[in-house]
């Protein structure tokens, strides 16, 4: 079976308490899930990263940080360095989220610098594209996600592909006014990233996990993981519940094997 990937971004949600209480609850409730069927990972706030990595058990839960600079040091107020994401122990980082982009104003090439920062400090990278309601309705989704990836991995080495996650987040999806994407849909811009990546990659690009994001939840995760070309569900809302995201893991798989067995 192929390894199924699973996880949440906390965003500006969460205590320290309420983290570190959500990372126990979620690792007990899931321990029985074989790693070597999913992974399973979460990105919470900076303030909580520092207790979230001692109660994480590492080959359980991977703990990742939401963005970083992408300098080791300077004059970059407010800013958070590799060497201290190095320092938590942290094994993934965020790049790109549609947030980042959206309400900080990110561009692709920043991103770039930070994908290649991320990967040359010895950490993974999830890389997030996603394309506006606007580009969708002038039909340019494809050349938007084309340009995030070509320019999101500009001169990042193949020796990198390992480390190198991404999540197919349409802007129109995402949060509490975003409409989830059919899995048809999903699965189409799917195919169109995986092509890319092969573009950028050659072969080696397929190893590349393309996750789906934007309002998943109980009801639609099983039809979005059984899509040829989704390899994993990026979760907000619907994961931020221990037991809900629980659930919904388990549907996803149950849903994959049958699917897998037909
Ligand atoms: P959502 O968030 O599932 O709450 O829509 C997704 C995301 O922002 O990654």
């Amino acid at each position: 079976m192929k390894k199924l990937y699973f996880g949440s971004n906390l965003k500006m949600y969460k205590t320290i308490r309420e983290t570190t209480e959500y990372l126990a609850e979620l690792m007990e409730l899931t321990r029985d899930i074989g790693r070597d069927e999913i992974e399973l990972f979460i990105i919470p706030s900076y303030t909580s990263l520092s207790d979230a990595v001692k109660v994480t058990e590492s080959n359980l839960i991977k703990l990742g940080a939401q963005n970083m600079c992408w300098e080791e040091e300077g004059q970059f107020t407010g800013e958070i360095s590799p060497v201290m994401l190095n320092e938590l122990g942290m094994e993934l980082v965020m790049v790109g989220h549609s947030e980042r982009r959206h309400v900080f104003h990110e561009s692709d090439m920043e991103e770039n610098q930070k994908v290649k920062c991320v990967l040359e400090h010895g950490m993974k990278v999830l890389l997030c594209v996603g394309e506006t309601a606007g580009e969708k309705e002038y039909g340019i989704s494809k050349e938007v996600l084309r340009t995030r990836l070509k320019i999101g991995f500009h001169k990042i080495s193949s020796e990198y592909i390992p480390d190198i996650w991404v999540a197919y987040e349409p802007v129109w999806s995402i949060g509490v006014n975003g409409t989830p994407a059919s899995e048809d849909y999903a699965q189409k811009m799917h195919r169109m990233i995986k092509d890319t990546l092969v573009e950028i990659y050659g072969n080696d690009g397929k190893n590349i996990p393309v996750l789906y994001g934007g309002s998943v939840n109980q009801k639609n995760a099983e039809k979005l993981i059984v899509q040829p070309d989704i390899d994993g569900l990026f979760v907000g809302r619907s994961a931020w519940n221990a037991e809900q995201f629980d659930t919904l893991i388990r549907k996803s798989i149950d849903a994959y094997q049958k699917w897998r067995d037909i």
